[in-house]
């Protein structure tokens, strides 16, 4: 059972996960847990911050942990990532009034980490190099939208129709042995034909269909390995992005798992790495 209670007196425990892209900040403070984040390049105003408080404790976790800690003139603990994500897990389910001990755990962070939770002991039993740095970096590239909200708010707006093969399309004039709605190729359809024509809203829709696609794909698989239908996905690539959600679930149940997104999820790490201090 992770707890969060309130530390006698005036200490503010502190749960910091320095990740690739984004710094996530989990924190207690009169009894109130609060969650912040920031761009990995604020990294120094994050490491000031925490050198300013005046009594605290504080573990740090995730990839960019090392740098983190380098910049900082107090003591910190520090722990294996994927640990603290697990912990973080557990603390957000049982805060949703669930009490899974085993599932499978997907991570769309920069990258996509995939884990197996049996009888609350985690593996990290694969992933893959599509995640939330691929939506950004491809939308970059295909549009020239550099900011990550108008990013997703614009991609809710486009379709795909154009741009992805589904399998109805390649079976013409017969019954496909599939469902003919699946994506058969993403961006696969003669976007050549239309390059000159497609709006930013159907070129960022279909970045996220990519993603989403094969995150959800992976995950599927990944859960049949770890004998488990529930899939729980995390990560800040889910954060304002309804797309996304929407892409992962509805590809989870077509493969017969059954997706569950933590509300405030992206703070696993965080809140998990803040768990070891009470
Ligand atoms: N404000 C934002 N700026 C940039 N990306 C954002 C923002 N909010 C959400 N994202 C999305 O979240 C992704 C990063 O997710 P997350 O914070 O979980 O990863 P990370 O912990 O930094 O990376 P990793 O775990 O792979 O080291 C980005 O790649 C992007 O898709
Ligand atoms: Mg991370």
């Amino acid at each position: 059972m992770v707890e969060m209670r309130e530390r006698a007196g005036a200490s503010m425990i502190v749960g910091i996960d320095a990740g690739g892209t984004l710094i996530k900040v989990a924190y207690t403070e009169n009894g109130t847990l609060h969650f912040d984040k920031y761009p990995i390049a604020e990294i120094q105003q994050v490491a000031s911050w925490v050198n300013d408080l005046s009594d605290s404790d504080i573990c740090i976790t995730g990839g960019k942990s090392g740098v983190l800690l380098s910049l900082l003139d107090k003591k910190a603990l520090e722990m294996v990532e994927f640990e603290a994500t697990h912990l973080g897990v557990q603390f957000l389910l049982e805060k949703m009034g669930r009490d899974d001990d085993s599932y499978l755990l997907t991570n769309v962070g920069t990258g996509t980490s995939i884990h197996c939770v049996e009888n609350n002991q985690q593996e990290r039993i694969g992933g893959t190099g599509i995640g939330g740095g691929t939506l950004v970096g491809l939308s970059r590239l295909l549009t020239g939208v550099m900011d990550y909200e108008e990013m997703v708010a614009l991609a809710r707006k486009g379709s795909r129709d154009r741009i992805d093969l589904k399998v109805k399309h390649i079976y013409e004039g017969k019954t496909p042995p599939i469902s003919g709605e699946l994506t058969a190729s993403n961006f696969g359809n003669k976007i050549f034909e239309v390059a000159h024509e497609l709006s930013k809203e159907e070129l960022l829709a279909a970045v996220i269909g990519l993603v989403g696609e094969t995150v959800s794909t992976v995950s599927v698989h990944a859960a049949k390995q770890c004998n488990n239908s529930t899939i729980i996905y995390i990560g800040s690539s889910f954060f304002h992005n309804p797309l996304l959600k929407e892409v992962v679930e509805s590809y989870t149940v077509l493969r017969g798992a059954v997706p569950l997104f933590l509300e405030n999820g992206e703070y696993s790490g965080a809140v998990g790495a803040m768990s070891v201090l009470k």
